[in-house]
């Protein structure tokens, strides 16, 4: 039996590598060091080395559901009741408590830890009722006094007790998107994933270019980041709307975020409205080619391919350029699958040829590694997307 001082727990949203990437960037950007880790598919098991901070991990990750402290680790599940009576981390000071598990890992009886906790607060007469909230009612559930939601990991035949400090609040963040001046989801990126791929840019701060900002959903999130934001996009129509959507994001957040600038340019003439070395990161879910109402086959798809790499080629010429020495950039690449399943998507080694933009493909804390460049697919999206990291220099 093990009481470690500063072990906490990470549960995974839908992708797992993406979610853990946008944690260890989270680590990496803010010098905090691992001591060790344990990896299961969809959570994580870090020791900090130093202090996290709560607040921002709660409102800064969009990758992860929910993340918490160990309080108790043992291998012996049979002696689990007698080692959870010494402890009392599952106590609350209230008369009526309200309490939900969750349990993950392999073979594991979430319904086991339902009867395990039932009998220790009938033990210490403590009058708790089990309920557990919706995924989206659990951030609201955790700021009332009288609520806790335990959490028992499964990894390596061990077993960690833990206690939910912060959720992912869906509701805000679906208030977030929806209403917006304006939302058109066929060029939107999600909240989330937005949150994420500016979370993967490894800045912290400073100057954040989405060339191709269309309604400003990555902006967005960039500035309640505290990013100073730059947006450009080819379409008048949709400056206007990033504008008012980003003017709209102000007057909704309490605290100061700063000014945005957003600019009418296509991405070939760009350096003609930037300055160049003026740029800290760029993080760009960029244009995608025209919608696709059915799978294309393998020549169609070839077309549409070569017609976005020569875009993305003068793109990734001129912005290069505009990055400064130690500049980062986030660029999601596409992937049609075609008719006979075939994956076509743009070389992004001809992309970066004429460049000093460098692949990263893998970053890492201590042990704990993930690679790049990582795929997603919502659930209505026709086509793939790859996210890339890059590192200028
Ligand atoms: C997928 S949307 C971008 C979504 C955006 N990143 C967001 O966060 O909401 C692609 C945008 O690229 C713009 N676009 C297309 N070709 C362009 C070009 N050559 N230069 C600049 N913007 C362009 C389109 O007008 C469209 O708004």
């Amino acid at each position: 039996m093990k009481f470690p001082p500063s072990l906490y727990f990470f549960i995974f949203g839908r992708n797992p590598q993406l979610s853990r990437a946008e944690l260890l960037s989270y680590l990496l950007s803010r010098s905090i060091s691992i001591k060790s880790h344990q990896a299961e598919k969809d959570f994580l098991l870090i020791e900090v080395l130093g202090s996290l901070n709560f607040l921002e991990l709660t409102t800064n990750l969009a990758g992860t559901v929910k993340f918490g402290k160990i309080y108790f680790i043992t291998e012996e599940s049979n002696k689990i009741l007698d080692s959870l009576r010494q402890l009392n981390f599952y106590i609350e000071d209230t008369k009526n408590l309200t309490y939900s598990i969750s349990a993950y890992g392999n073979n594991i009886m979430e319904s086991h830890y339902h009867e395990v906790f039932k009998q220790l607060y009938k033990e210490s007469k403590q009058k708790a009722s089990l309920k557990k909230p919706t995924p989206s009612g659990l951030s609201n559930a955790l700021k009332k006094h009288n609520f806790i939601d335990l959490v028992v990991c499964k990894s390596q035949n061990q077993f960690f007790f833990g206690r939910t400090i912060g959720a992912y609040d869906i509701k805000q963040n679906k208030l977030r998107y929806e209403k917006r001046p304006y939302v058109d989801e066929s060029i939107g990126s999600s909240i989330r994933i937005s949150r994420i791929l500016v979370n993967l840019s490894q800045k912290v701060k400073g100057k954040l270019l989405d060339p191709f900002c269309g309604i400003g959903t990555i902006l967005q999130e960039a500035l309640l980041l505290s990013f100073d934001v730059l947006g450009t996009d080819l379409n008048s129509q949709r400056v206007q709307q990033c504008k008012e959507n980003l003017t709209w994001i102000k007057q909704q957040t309490p605290k100061y975020l700063p000014d945005f600038d957003i600019i009418q340019a296509d991405v070939k003439d760009i350096l003609f409205k930037i300055p160049p070395l003026s740029v800290d990161t760029v993080v760009t879910e960029p244009e995608l080619g025209p919608l696709l109402k059915n799978i294309p086959n393998s020549r169609e798809a070839q077309i549409i391919m070569d017609s976005l790499e020569r875009l993305y080629c003068i793109a990734f010429y001129n912005l290069d350029r505009l990055l400064k020495p130690s500049g980062t950039m986030i660029f999601v690449i596409p992937e049609i699958i075609t008719t006979n399943n075939k994956k076509i998507r743009p070389s992004v080694h001809t992309l970066i040829a004429d460049t000093q933009l460098r692949i990263i493909s893998e970053i890492s804390c201590e042990e704990l590694t993930v690679f790049f460049p990582i795929f997603y697919k919502e659930k209505w999206h026709k086509l793939g997307r790859w996210i890339y990291l890059f590192h200028k220099g």
